[in-house]
Protein backbone atom coordinates (compact mmCIF):
# COMPACT_ATOMS: atom_id res chain seq x y z
CA UNK A 1 0.00 0.00 0.00
CA UNK A 2 1.37 3.37 -1.15
CA UNK A 3 0.25 5.87 1.17
CA UNK A 4 1.55 10.13 0.62
CA UNK A 5 3.43 11.16 3.73
CA UNK A 6 5.43 14.05 4.18
CA UNK A 7 8.33 15.39 6.52
CA UNK A 8 6.31 16.12 9.50
CA UNK A 9 5.33 12.98 9.49
CA UNK A 10 6.42 11.60 12.72
CA UNK A 11 4.81 8.12 13.36
CA UNK A 12 2.79 6.98 10.18
CA UNK A 13 1.45 3.64 9.54
CA UNK A 14 5.13 1.89 9.34
CA UNK A 15 5.34 0.52 12.94
CA UNK A 16 1.88 -0.48 13.38
CA UNK A 17 1.81 2.19 16.29
CA UNK A 18 -1.30 3.21 18.89
CA UNK A 19 -1.74 6.68 16.55
CA UNK A 20 -0.27 8.62 13.95
CA UNK A 21 1.58 11.60 14.62
CA UNK A 22 1.83 15.00 12.48
CA UNK A 23 4.63 17.91 13.77
CA UNK A 24 2.74 21.45 13.83
CA UNK A 25 5.45 22.99 14.55
CA UNK A 26 9.05 22.61 16.68
CA UNK A 27 7.12 21.98 19.93
CA UNK A 28 3.86 21.07 18.95
CA UNK A 29 2.86 17.69 17.53
CA UNK A 30 -0.78 16.57 16.50
CA UNK A 31 -1.63 13.03 17.79
CA UNK A 32 -4.57 11.23 16.08
CA UNK A 33 -6.64 8.01 16.08
CA UNK A 34 -9.96 6.17 16.04
CA UNK A 35 -11.67 3.41 17.61
CA UNK A 36 -14.85 1.81 17.62
CA UNK A 37 -16.25 -1.29 18.29
CA UNK A 38 -19.72 -2.84 19.00
CA UNK A 39 -20.87 -3.39 22.89
CA UNK A 40 -18.82 -5.35 24.95
CA UNK A 41 -21.26 -5.33 27.79
CA UNK A 42 -25.21 -4.24 27.96
CA UNK A 43 -25.41 -1.49 29.87
CA UNK A 44 -25.55 1.42 27.22
CA UNK A 45 -24.02 4.13 29.50
CA UNK A 46 -20.71 1.47 30.50
CA UNK A 47 -20.32 0.99 27.06
CA UNK A 48 -20.08 4.71 26.27
CA UNK A 49 -17.55 5.43 28.94
CA UNK A 50 -15.51 1.99 27.97
CA UNK A 51 -15.22 3.22 24.51
CA UNK A 52 -14.37 6.69 25.12
CA UNK A 53 -11.62 4.95 27.50
CA UNK A 54 -10.55 2.79 25.25
CA UNK A 55 -10.11 6.24 22.35
CA UNK A 56 -8.78 8.18 24.67
CA UNK A 57 -6.28 5.50 25.47
CA UNK A 58 -3.97 5.93 22.46
CA UNK A 59 -3.04 9.16 22.71
CA UNK A 60 -1.88 8.59 26.77
CA UNK A 61 0.37 5.49 25.07
CA UNK A 62 1.86 7.81 23.05
CA UNK A 63 3.19 10.69 26.01
CA UNK A 64 0.54 13.01 25.00
CA UNK A 65 -2.68 14.85 26.49
CA UNK A 66 -5.83 14.20 24.29
CA UNK A 67 -7.49 17.57 23.68
CA UNK A 68 -10.85 16.93 20.98
CA UNK A 69 -13.06 13.89 20.00
CA UNK A 70 -15.13 13.46 17.62
CA UNK A 71 -18.26 10.23 18.13
CA UNK A 72 -18.39 7.56 15.38
CA UNK A 73 -21.98 6.12 15.94
CA UNK A 74 -23.64 3.25 14.01
CA UNK A 75 -27.15 2.95 15.12
CA UNK A 76 -29.86 0.51 14.59
CA UNK A 77 -32.60 3.14 15.98
CA UNK A 78 -35.92 1.21 15.06
CA UNK A 79 -34.85 -1.62 17.36
CA UNK A 80 -32.57 0.21 20.14
CA UNK A 81 -34.51 3.42 20.56
CA UNK A 82 -33.31 6.67 21.13
CA UNK A 83 -32.91 6.15 25.19
CA UNK A 84 -29.88 3.98 24.89
CA UNK A 85 -28.14 5.98 22.32
CA UNK A 86 -28.76 8.58 24.53
CA UNK A 87 -26.92 6.71 27.48
CA UNK A 88 -24.01 5.69 25.07
CA UNK A 89 -23.33 9.42 24.28
CA UNK A 90 -23.41 10.36 28.01
CA UNK A 91 -20.67 7.44 29.02
CA UNK A 92 -18.65 8.72 26.48
CA UNK A 93 -18.94 12.43 26.81
CA UNK A 94 -18.83 12.25 30.87
CA UNK A 95 -15.36 9.92 30.75
CA UNK A 96 -14.30 12.89 27.56
CA UNK A 97 -14.53 15.56 31.23
CA UNK A 98 -12.50 13.78 33.36
CA UNK A 99 -9.73 13.48 30.38
CA UNK A 100 -10.28 16.91 29.99
CA UNK A 101 -11.52 16.45 26.39
CA UNK A 102 -13.95 18.04 24.24
CA UNK A 103 -16.29 16.66 21.85
CA UNK A 104 -16.31 19.05 18.93
CA UNK A 105 -18.99 16.79 17.15
CA UNK A 106 -18.95 13.34 14.87
CA UNK A 107 -21.15 11.53 12.68
CA UNK A 108 -24.09 8.63 12.90
CA UNK A 109 -25.54 6.08 10.48
CA UNK A 110 -28.56 4.09 10.80
CA UNK A 111 -26.55 0.53 10.94
CA UNK A 112 -28.09 -3.07 11.71
CA UNK A 113 -25.71 -3.40 14.34
CA UNK A 114 -24.30 -1.10 16.75
CA UNK A 115 -21.29 0.45 17.02
CA UNK A 116 -20.08 3.24 18.98
CA UNK A 117 -16.12 4.85 19.31
CA UNK A 118 -14.41 8.20 19.49
CA UNK A 119 -11.61 9.86 17.15
CA UNK A 120 -9.22 11.55 19.18
CA UNK A 121 -6.82 14.29 19.11
CA UNK A 122 -4.37 15.04 21.36
CA UNK A 123 -1.01 17.17 21.84
CA UNK A 124 2.46 16.37 22.47
CA UNK A 125 6.06 17.77 22.29
CA UNK A 126 7.69 16.15 19.09
CA UNK A 127 10.59 15.56 21.41
CA UNK A 128 8.31 13.71 23.75
CA UNK A 129 6.15 11.24 21.90
CA UNK A 130 6.37 7.84 23.04
CA UNK A 131 6.20 4.97 20.37
CA UNK A 132 5.96 1.30 20.64
CA UNK A 133 9.40 1.63 19.05
CA UNK A 134 12.95 2.32 21.24
CA UNK A 135 13.00 -0.70 24.34
CA UNK A 136 16.19 -1.37 25.54
CA UNK A 137 18.29 -4.59 26.51
CA UNK A 138 17.31 -4.54 30.71
CA UNK A 139 14.28 -2.40 30.49
CA UNK A 140 11.84 -3.25 32.90
CA UNK A 141 8.12 -3.78 31.52
CA UNK A 142 5.55 -2.33 32.99
CA UNK A 143 1.53 -3.22 32.47
CA UNK A 144 -0.74 -1.01 34.35
CA UNK A 145 -3.91 -2.89 34.56
CA UNK A 146 -4.70 -6.78 34.80
CA UNK A 147 -6.02 -8.88 32.15
CA UNK A 148 -8.45 -10.81 31.63
CA UNK A 149 -10.97 -8.50 30.14
CA UNK A 150 -11.68 -10.50 27.10
CA UNK A 151 -12.43 -13.62 29.09
CA UNK A 152 -14.70 -12.32 31.18
CA UNK A 153 -16.36 -10.60 28.43
CA UNK A 154 -17.07 -13.80 26.84
CA UNK A 155 -18.23 -15.19 29.91
CA UNK A 156 -20.76 -12.32 30.38
CA UNK A 157 -22.07 -12.60 27.25
CA UNK A 158 -22.90 -16.05 28.20
CA UNK A 159 -24.55 -15.04 31.28
CA UNK A 160 -22.06 -16.55 33.70
CA UNK A 161 -20.33 -13.85 35.17
CA UNK A 162 -21.36 -12.21 38.51
CA UNK A 163 -22.95 -9.07 39.04
CA UNK A 164 -19.29 -8.03 41.33
CA UNK A 165 -17.45 -9.44 38.47
CA UNK A 166 -19.52 -7.23 35.81
CA UNK A 167 -18.99 -4.11 38.12
CA UNK A 168 -15.26 -5.09 38.68
CA UNK A 169 -14.17 -5.19 34.69
CA UNK A 170 -16.79 -2.75 33.54
CA UNK A 171 -14.77 -0.55 36.14
CA UNK A 172 -11.69 -1.09 35.05
CA UNK A 173 -12.66 -0.98 31.41
CA UNK A 174 -14.01 2.48 32.14
CA UNK A 175 -10.48 3.52 33.80
CA UNK A 176 -8.61 6.18 32.31
CA UNK A 177 -4.71 5.37 31.19
CA UNK A 178 -4.38 9.29 32.22
CA UNK A 179 -2.75 8.82 35.30
CA UNK A 180 -0.65 6.01 34.47
CA UNK A 181 0.80 7.75 32.05
CA UNK A 182 0.99 11.15 33.89
CA UNK A 183 3.28 8.71 36.49
CA UNK A 184 5.26 7.01 33.75
CA UNK A 185 6.06 10.63 31.87
CA UNK A 186 8.01 11.07 35.29
CA UNK A 187 10.11 8.34 34.44
CA UNK A 188 12.49 7.85 31.06
CA UNK A 189 10.98 5.81 29.39
CA UNK A 190 12.03 4.21 26.04
CA UNK A 191 9.05 2.56 24.39
CA UNK A 192 5.15 2.66 25.44
CA UNK A 193 2.26 1.20 23.84
CA UNK A 194 -1.41 0.23 25.45
CA UNK A 195 -2.50 -3.65 25.77
CA UNK A 196 -5.88 -3.94 23.63
CA UNK A 197 -6.93 -6.35 20.60
CA UNK A 198 -3.71 -8.36 20.48
CA UNK A 199 -2.83 -9.14 24.01
CA UNK A 200 -0.53 -8.42 26.04
CA UNK A 201 2.27 -10.98 23.95
CA UNK A 202 0.44 -9.72 20.53
CA UNK A 203 1.65 -6.06 21.79
CA UNK A 204 4.64 -6.72 22.95
CA UNK A 205 5.89 -8.98 19.82
CA UNK A 206 4.99 -5.43 18.03
CA UNK A 207 7.36 -3.49 20.40
CA UNK A 208 10.18 -6.40 19.84
CA UNK A 209 9.57 -6.91 16.62
CA UNK A 210 11.66 -4.97 14.71
CA UNK A 211 14.91 -5.22 17.26
CA UNK A 212 16.97 -7.70 18.16
CA UNK A 213 16.14 -8.01 21.15
CA UNK A 214 13.70 -10.02 22.88
CA UNK A 215 11.59 -10.15 26.39
CA UNK A 216 11.44 -12.75 29.12
CA UNK A 217 8.25 -12.66 31.11
CA UNK A 218 7.73 -13.52 34.45
CA UNK A 219 4.34 -15.28 34.29
CA UNK A 220 3.69 -14.89 38.10
CA UNK A 221 4.15 -11.25 38.11
CA UNK A 222 1.30 -10.48 35.89
CA UNK A 223 -1.51 -9.02 36.95
CA UNK A 224 -4.57 -11.27 36.31
CA UNK A 225 -8.56 -10.97 37.41
CA UNK A 226 -9.14 -14.31 39.13
CA UNK A 227 -12.26 -14.49 37.50
CA UNK A 228 -10.44 -15.10 34.19
CA UNK A 229 -8.26 -17.75 35.19
CA UNK A 230 -11.99 -19.20 36.22
CA UNK A 231 -13.66 -18.60 33.00
CA UNK A 232 -10.81 -19.64 31.21
CA UNK A 233 -10.06 -23.24 32.60
CA UNK A 234 -13.33 -23.87 31.61
CA UNK A 235 -12.84 -23.14 28.18
CA UNK A 236 -14.24 -19.31 27.81
CA UNK A 237 -11.40 -18.19 26.12
CA UNK A 238 -12.54 -15.52 22.82
CA UNK A 239 -11.85 -16.61 19.54
CA UNK A 240 -9.45 -13.87 19.29
CA UNK A 241 -6.69 -15.07 21.65
CA UNK A 242 -6.25 -18.36 19.67
CA UNK A 243 -6.02 -15.78 17.09
CA UNK A 244 -3.38 -13.41 18.57
CA UNK A 245 -1.36 -16.71 19.79
CA UNK A 246 -1.10 -18.43 16.81
CA UNK A 247 0.13 -15.28 15.19
CA UNK A 248 2.46 -14.99 17.43
CA UNK A 249 3.67 -18.77 17.69
CA UNK A 250 6.96 -18.72 16.32
CA UNK A 251 7.64 -15.69 18.67
CA UNK A 252 6.83 -17.41 21.95
CA UNK A 253 9.47 -20.34 23.84
CA UNK A 254 6.69 -21.78 26.93
CA UNK A 255 8.83 -23.90 29.73
CA UNK A 256 8.06 -26.89 29.67
CA UNK A 257 4.48 -28.35 30.72
CA UNK A 258 3.48 -24.56 30.68
CA UNK A 259 -0.27 -23.86 32.05
CA UNK A 260 -2.28 -23.51 29.13
CA UNK A 261 -4.85 -21.40 30.63
CA UNK A 262 -2.37 -18.81 31.90
CA UNK A 263 -0.92 -18.55 28.08
CA UNK A 264 -4.45 -17.82 26.70
CA UNK A 265 -4.83 -15.20 29.62
CA UNK A 266 -1.39 -13.53 27.84
CA UNK A 267 -2.76 -13.56 24.07
CA UNK A 268 -6.65 -12.46 25.82
CA UNK A 269 -7.79 -9.58 23.50
CA UNK A 270 -8.85 -6.90 25.96
CA UNK A 271 -11.13 -4.13 25.65
CA UNK A 272 -9.14 -0.63 26.87
CA UNK A 273 -6.80 -2.19 28.64
CA UNK A 274 -3.29 -0.98 30.42
CA UNK A 275 -0.55 0.76 29.54
CA UNK A 276 3.18 -1.17 28.77
CA UNK A 277 5.89 0.37 29.15
CA UNK A 278 9.63 -0.01 28.86
CA UNK A 279 11.54 1.59 31.96
CA UNK A 280 15.42 2.00 32.44
CA UNK A 281 15.91 -0.92 35.30
CA UNK A 282 16.85 0.92 38.17
CA UNK A 283 14.12 3.07 37.70
CA UNK A 284 11.40 0.46 37.65
CA UNK A 285 10.37 -0.50 41.36
CA UNK A 286 10.46 3.32 41.90
CA UNK A 287 7.87 3.90 38.77
CA UNK A 288 5.82 0.68 39.96
CA UNK A 289 5.54 2.29 43.43
CA UNK A 290 4.17 5.69 42.71
CA UNK A 291 1.58 3.60 40.34
CA UNK A 292 0.05 1.34 42.59
CA UNK A 293 0.67 4.46 45.18
CA UNK A 294 -1.91 5.52 43.38
CA UNK A 295 -4.52 2.37 43.33
CA UNK A 296 -3.29 1.57 40.25
CA UNK A 297 -2.74 -2.41 40.05
CA UNK A 298 0.55 -1.96 37.73
CA UNK A 299 3.59 -4.55 38.14
CA UNK A 300 6.99 -5.34 35.99
CA UNK A 301 6.04 -8.00 34.77
CA UNK A 302 9.51 -8.86 32.90
CA UNK A 303 12.28 -7.44 31.16
CA UNK A 304 14.14 -7.04 27.60
CA UNK A 305 16.78 -9.09 27.19
CA UNK A 306 19.08 -8.36 24.04
CA UNK A 307 20.16 -12.28 23.96
CA UNK A 308 16.10 -13.00 23.70
CA UNK A 309 16.45 -12.25 20.31
CA UNK A 310 12.90 -11.52 19.16
CA UNK A 311 11.41 -14.12 21.44
CA UNK A 312 9.54 -14.46 24.18
CA UNK A 313 10.67 -16.25 26.70
CA UNK A 314 7.59 -17.20 29.05
CA UNK A 315 8.64 -18.16 32.74
CO1 LIG B 1 -3.36 1.21 21.14
CO1 LIG C 1 -6.37 1.85 18.93
CO1 LIG D 1 2.65 4.33 21.06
Amino acid sequence: MHVPIDDNVLVGLATADDAGVYKISEDLALIQTVDFFTPVIDDPYSFGRIAAANALSDVYAMGGVPKTAMNIVGYPMANLGKQSLREILQGGIDTLKQADTVLLGGHSVEDAELKYGLSVTGFVHPLKILTNQGLNDGDGLILTKPLGTGIINTAIKAGLAKPETIRRVTELMSTLNRRASEILQEFPLSACTDVTGFGLLGHLAEMITNTTSGAVIETAKVPVLKEAVEFASIGFVPAGAHTNRRHREKMLVLTENFDPVLRDILCDPQTSGGLLAGCPEKKVSLAVERLRNEGIEAACIGYVREDAKNKIYLR
